[in-house]
């Protein structure tokens, strides 16, 4: 495994679990450090249980030296960041990098698995790179995409009971090596460490789809773009239901309903954010302006998305009159919850514009105030919800987490100096707050 964020941490965890022997390796000596000390430098449900039974029972190791990492593996899974370059590209550089270190280690056959994403026809050029790189070396290389389908905050659940395991091959030695590394999630046998003790739910084996390279890597494109499409979508619909006092619930609800369109994805809110579908739908654009095809859809739906802080901005300014000098607490900084993940997150955008407002911000996360310290340093962060409640005149909810659900909201509401609530994401109830005594509002239902 090259590569020990979020995807090469949890398939390299997981392929552990299922049987394999697994080195993974990074360039990055403070996250190998914390590796190789027993720690994990992210919070995912589930990771932890699953690379310490992998440790202990020896399957999972930590490997500074990459040359060694490489000459271990049989398979070798590409896991590093594509992050988006200033033009919305992505970014290419690491995969580069990587085949140049497996081509010029590899002292005996490799299959080289893609594993981040890449824009289509990347496979090609990784297949020449190892043959440039490694052309002294006389070591056969095959080349295979294998885009992961993982959401941050159920990656291990997804990882082992997926819909569908997509390889792309240009040959069956490649495909017959995947369906042996896969062949314990295919058939289902493996002990499941997310339902553990009583057993996974009944359910279809995954589909395993075999397609060409080109189309494996155009696979993982088109999912993330559809399903930021379904987003957007929701959230134009909610900006309507508002104008005309319908409830978006009601709306996505019923329209959901239909199996030809499903009810995932249609949540409106403050938009997507997280590492990957911003940047997979930007480089999608790029790919597709680049072969010569206008993907002006695609467009629109990062134009709706980039307007959704505004938009509700609107409502915080609208319900405070004068956001300077007022005490601000936010509720959520984490992508979406269940995670510490706090790239491209809607609610540090959220917070950022809040501040050169002159607000006061106190925030809260269950998990994410680590990673947020150092981006957001003028904000005060809280021990408890209640906490950054404390003598705010209004409350910000800016990510789902269900605990905020629970809140004792009796208390909060007497904590704080003004019982406003300001719901970006539609996790509490109208009527429920409003009978609590609170001034409420929320994205695309009646206030
Ligand atoms: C995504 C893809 O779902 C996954 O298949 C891929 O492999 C990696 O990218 P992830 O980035 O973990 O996973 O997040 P996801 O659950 O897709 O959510 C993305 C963003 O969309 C979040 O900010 C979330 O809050 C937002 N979202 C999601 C909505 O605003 N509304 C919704 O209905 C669903």
């Amino acid at each position: 495994m090259v590569g020990t964020g979020y995807v090469g941490l949890v398939t390299g965890g997981c392929l552990a679990e299922i049987g394999h022997e697994v080195v993974c390796t990074d360039n990055d000596a403070a996250k190998l450090q914390t590796l190789q000390s027993g720690g994990l430098p992210i919070y995912e449900p589930g990771l932890d249980a699953v690379i310490s039974k992998a440790r202990k029972q020896g399957r999972v190791r930590f490997c500074s030296n990459p040359a060694e990492a490489v000459e271990a593996g049989d398979a070798i899974f590409i896991c590093v960041g594509t992050p988006p370059l200033p033009n919305g590209d992505a970014d290419l550089s690491a995969i580069d990098h990587v085949a140049r270190l497996i081509a010029t280690e590899a002292r005996s056959p490799k299959l080289v698995i893609e594993k981040s994403t890449v824009p289509a026809q990347t496979g090609q050029e990784l297949m020449r790179a190892l043959s440039v790189y490694g052309r002294k070396s006389g070591v056969t290389f095959r080349v295979a995409s294998n885009p992961e389908f993982l959401r941050e905050g159920t990656a291990v659940e997804d990882f082992l009971h997926p819909d569908r395991i997509v390889v792309g091959v240009e040959d069956e030695a490649a495909e017959r090596q995947l369906k042996e590394i896969y062949k314990p999630v295919l058939e289902r046998k493996f002990n499941c460490p997310v339902h553990a003790p009583s057993g996974c739910p009944a359910g279809p084996a995954p589909a395993w789809l075999v397609t060409t390279i080109n189309s494996a890597e155009l696979i993982k494109h088109a999912s993330n773009s559809f399903l930021a499409l379904k987003i957007s979508y929701a959230n134009m619909v909610a900006d309507l239901a508002e104008r005309l006092g319908a409830d978006i619930e009601e709306v996505t609800r019923a329209v959901g309903m239909d199996p030809r369109i499903g009810r995932s994805f249609l949540n409106a809110g403050l938009g997507f954010g997280g590492f990957c579908l911003p940047k997979d739908l930007q480089a999608f654009v790029h790919l597709a302006e680049r072969s010569g095809v206008d993907f002006s859809l695609l467009k629109e739906v990062e134009k709706i998305n980039r307007k959704r802080i505004e938009h509700f901005l609107e409502k915080v300014r609208r319900a405070l009159w004068v956001v300077k000098g007022k005490r601000i607490a936010v509720l959520g900084l984490a992508f979406k919850p269940n995670t510490d993940d706090i790239r491209f997150a809607p609610a540090i955008d959220l917070i950022a514009q809040l501040l050169a407002e002159g607000a006061l911000v106190s925030a809260y996360d269950p998990e994410a105030m680590e990673k947020a310290r150092p981006v957001l340093q003028q904000v005060d962060f809280a021990a408890s919800a209640e906490e950054a409640a404390k003598d705010a005149e209004a409350l910000l909810i800016a990510t789902e987490w269900p605990q905020f659900r629970q809140l004792n909201w009796e208390r909060v509401r007497d904590v704080m100096a003004r019982p406003l609530v300001l719901d970006a994401r539609n996790l509490l109830s109208a009527p429920e707050m409003k009978a609590r005594g609170f001034e409420y509002y929320s994205m695309g239902r009646p206030d």
